[in-house]
């Protein structure tokens, strides 16, 4: 059984504390995939601050056995998805109940489940309500102990959260283990592994002389793929540490993979969850890519041991709480671990990059809420972009305005108000401001924090003026934002400007405001909280300024600063800003695009921009992981949502044509480039390594884009010969996508050899369904291949991994390959995305997603795309999850 139907509004301002408080959870698995009994013992308090009332505990797809009360049997009711006890006798009571599960038909992947041969749990957000009835809300903190008993065979392994105090033999070749957590916490972090697994060990001393011991539990045969993610955990904690005072509290810290995992990993305290994905690597089956993916997402769940876990979220509308400040503080490890200034800011821009691919769209569409929102129908929903990435922005711009120590300051008076609790986003922005009393924050707190209450992306307009004579330059900034979804008005938002004044040639200016005795450096930040503000800078020996705004991106605004081409030409060739001197060239080629976008000629890009970037290229101060990036044209994602009425097969042909002709003006440049940066030496997966390997394979990219396109053979030939001795996957994976995307001949077969190479790595054969969903469309052969791929024996919707491989590569990813004139990749949309709400609602209601921006898509497009959305919304046994999605689609 499915939640069906249009679930109830759930409304941050009806929060209520619970009425009754569940101290301990006594539990005891017998496991089977058949059938699983669970017998829970739980200590009960009434919440005496309340009036009596009934205790109401959550249940789904639970096949309830007994209810006993202090041992005596009790009346009890069920009603919908709640099991209710009207009068419980006592203020205090152990309630035991036992009820059975069937984890292998949980084809969700929440709750209870089976993954090859072994069962495993999801609880965030309320999976755990499909374990066992209980108060699954994350302000009931509990302390568990669990008996896990099982057959010993199929399941060697069993954990659970916490210290192993006992284990054993049983009867029947049975085996048991029990586990306790002395930690109480809230029912979304408990978990439970049974399979056959085995270990990698470490262990690791911490600064107060405590040993722990670290594991990663994985299939037998993938021990060899663990090393990077054990050196990440290692790294992650001497950060924390370091960084934040926040040791290992735990006396035991495991990691365990698994196969079917609706996301990419889960933070249950002291036994993380992982997605495969972002555990297992080799040099010879993982990329550069992956490796990062790996590192940041094993910090970002054991930063939530603090972050998350210590202190969590008293209801789910706080989540960005938990979630927006371990993204910040994976993003700063990162950061910290790439190492250079030049390594951060590649950092920065791909961490703004997904931003602006990601959450830009979905605040400017039918998804758009609050970083802390109002209401929601499923929570599942809202672990969106908005709460993650632009909930991170938000702790970043806290960091800014009260710097590195003023922001250790306020995460130390955190920890010290709240450690134990269940708290608000409020709290933490408090204990931010209290902490940097003289801050801006702390100043305009209130304003502030409007970024947790509104929606939508602010847009910020700036506009200089220079006075000759007298030196002075004003710049005149105005911020706006547009309606969105029960927000008709919004109030100014604090925005942090990091800024720096150029001259005509490039050459940093000293800032000085109106009013300040002398000059302070090349560089400040204006904190922005009005809806209109100008800013004067005096004794600036030119009129001719080019500011350069917004530095490190240090605010999630859309800017508009009315620069000239010349003027992005000046930055993109000297700013001191990495970000800005990026975001200069990719201004330009959004510019270009544009330009084509609106005019019927065959798109170009100027002759200066193209000698910017050969420039730029060849500089030899400039990494190469820069090098790549800058040299990458605005993808047809972001320049999407930058234009309205989008023709994305026009985009994408514009786009295609600037590429041929990048290809070919820096031919020999390419062809320097390739060779000048190749990698010498063994495989390492560090930022200076990965930069080359980034670089040389964009090059790779375009000398073949080049040769196809004009009938030559070499460079197809040495990147078919590239694929197939290629001593690394991030190598291998780039020839072979140089091949597929210019549509080469020497790409089938080199499809065919990766498929029999690999046809046992189910990462690396995503990888491959992956490389063939987000192809360069070309005549619609793209999507033609994508259909076919879903009758390919390798293929299931079953499996989260696979099935985004193929399907949200192409809806997420392959805009040209999806929005089609003759709206077949929206037909196939709509039956994929009912297909999937069958199996498993979260990943359906994601996928559901992928018509999000319709509204903003010229026709016959958008015509289209509404009529696919109403054929799915009129199916009546849609899941809750999906539902939601569909309905707001068509608000
Ligand atoms: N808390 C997990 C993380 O960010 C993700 C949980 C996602 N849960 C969900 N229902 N989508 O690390
Ligand atoms: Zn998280």
């Amino acid at each position: 059984m499915m939640r069906e139907g249009t679930a109830p509004l759930i409304r941050r301002e009806d929060y209520l504390a619970p009425a009754y408080w569940i101290r301990r959870a006594d539990l005891c698995f017998d496991l089977d995939a058949t059938k699983t009994i669970v017998s829970s013992k739980l200590t009960i308090e009434r919440n005496t601050t309340q009036d009596v009332q009934p205790l109401k505990l959550h249940g789904e797809d639970l096949n309830l056995l007994r209810v006993l009360v202090d041992g005596h049997s009790v009346s009890f009711r069920q009603e919908g998805a709640l099991l209710i006890i009207d009068a419980p006798a006592a203020d205090a009571f152990t309630l035991e109940i036992r009820n059975t599960v069937s984890p292998e038909k949980n084809t969700q992947l929440s709750g209870l489940y089976a993954s090859g041969g072994g069962l495993y749990t999801q609880c965030e957000a309320e999976g755990f309500r499909r374990i066992t009835f209980f108060q699954d809300r994350p302000d009931v903190m509990a302390v568990y102990t669990v008996t896990l008993r099982g057959d010993k065979k199929k399941y060697p392994v069993l954990l659970s959260n916490g210290n192993l105090v006992e284990q054993g033999e049983l009867d029947a070749g049975r085996h048991y283990a029990k586990w306790h957590d002395p930690f109480p916490k809230p029912s979304y972090l408990f978990a439970i592994v049974a399979a056959n697994l085995v270990a990698r060990e470490q262990w690791v001393r911490t600064r107060s002389g405590k040993d722990h011991l670290l594991q990663i539990f994985v299939k037998r045969g993938d021990l060899d793929k663990t090393e990077h993610a054990m050196n990440s955990l290692i790294a992650s904690i001497v950060w924390d540490e370091a960084r934040f005072k926040l040791p290992l509290d735990l006396e035991r810290f495991m990691i365990v993979a698994v196969d079917d995992f609706n996301m990419g990993a889960m933070e249950n305290k002291g036994l993380n969850l992982f997605n495969t994905k972002f555990v297992l690597a080799s040099t010879a089956t993982a990329t550069d890519v992956d490796f990062d993916g790996i590192e940041s997402v094993v910090a970002h769940e054991y930063f939530h041991n603090w972050t998350g876990n210590r202190i969590t979220c008293r209801d789910w509308f706080q989540l960005s709480l938990k979630e927006g400040l371990t993204v910040f503080r994976d993003q700063e490890f990162s950061m910290d671990m790439a190492g250079s200034a030049s390594a951060r800011a590649v950092r920065r821009i791909g961490d703004v990059r997904t931003l602006r691919e990601r959450q830009f769209p979905e605040d400017g569409g039918p998804m758009a809420h609050p970083v802390r929102p109002d209401v929601y129908q499923a929570i599942d929903n809202f672990y969106t972009a908005t709460v993650y990435e632009k909930g991170a922005e938000l702790v970043r711009m806290m960091h800014t305005l009260v710097g590195r120590e003023g922001f250790a300051a306020g995460m130390g008076l955190y920890f010290e108000r709240h450690d134990g609790q269940a708290v608000t986003c409020d709290e933490f922005a408090q204990a931010m401001a209290d902490a940097n009393p003289h801050s801006a924050l702390a100043q305009h707190l209130d304003v502030f924090k409007r970024w947790y209450a509104q929606a939508g992306t602010p847009r910020l307009v700036a506009h200089g003026e220079s006075d000759a004579e007298s030196g002075r330059y004003t710049l005149r900034l105005s911020q706006s934002n547009t309606p969105s979804a029960g927000q008709p008005y919004k109030q100014p938002n604090l925005l942090p400007i990091a800024i720096g004044l150029l001259d005509r040639n490039g050459q940093p200016l000293q800032l000085q405001l109106e009013g300040e005795d002398a000059p302070a450096g090349t560089e400040r930040v204006l904190v922005m909280t009005e809806a209109e503000q100008s800013f004067t800078f005096i004794g600036l020996p030119t009129a001719d300024v080019v500011p350069s705004l917004l530095r490190g991106f240090s605010a999630p605004v859309l800017l508009k600063d009315g620069l000239s081409d010349a003027d992005l030409l000046v930055l993109m060739a000297h700013d001191t800003d990495a970000f800005n001197r990026w975001e200069a060239a990719q201004r330009l080629g959004v510019n270009a695009l544009r330009a084509a976008l609106t005019h019927d000629d065959t798109p170009v890009l100027d002759a200066a921009f193209v000698e910017a970037l050969r420039t730029l290229l060849r500089d030899p101060s400039l990494d190469p992981a820069f090098k790549e990036l800058a040299l990458t044209l605005p993808s047809e994602i972001y320049v999407a949502d930058l234009v309205e009425n989008i023709d994305p097969q026009r985009l994408h042909a514009a786009r295609e044509a600037m590429l041929d002709q990048l290809a070919s003006a820096l031919q020999a440049d390419w062809a320097w480039a390739f060779e000048h940066y190749q990698v010498r030496g063994g495989y390492l997966p560090n930022a200076e390594q990965s930069g080359q390997r980034a670089l040389t394979n964009l090059a790779l990219a375009m000398l073949v884009r080049h040769a196809v396109a004009s009938g030559d053979n070499v460079w197809p030939g040495r990147a078919y010969q590239r694929f197939k001795d290629a001593s690394n996957m991030t190598d291998r994976l780039g020839a072979i996508e140089a091949l597929v995307n210019a549509h080469a001949e020497l790409a089938t077969p080199a499809l065919e050899r990766m498929h029999a190479l690999f046809k046992d790595e189910a990462l690396v054969l995503d990888k491959w369904f992956a490389l063939q969903g987000r192809a360069a469309e070309r005549g619609g052969k793209v999507f033609a291949r994508i259909k076919q791929l879903m009758q390919h024996p390798d293929f299931t919707l079953g499996n989260p991994n696979r099935a985004r491989a193929l399907l949200f590569s192409l809806t997420a990813m392959n805009p040209a390959a999806f929005h089609r004139t003759d709206a077949a990749g929206y037909v196939f949309w709509a039956d994929r995305v009912i297909e999937l709400d069958a199996i498993n609602p979260q990943l359906a209601s994601r996928f559901a997603r992928g018509l999000d921006r319709w509204r903003n898509l010229a026709e016959p497009y958008r015509s289209a795309a509404r009529e696919a959305i109403a054929r799915v919304a009129a199916k009546p046994e849609l899941s809750g999850d999906t539902r939601e999605i569909i309905d707001r689609a068509l608000q």
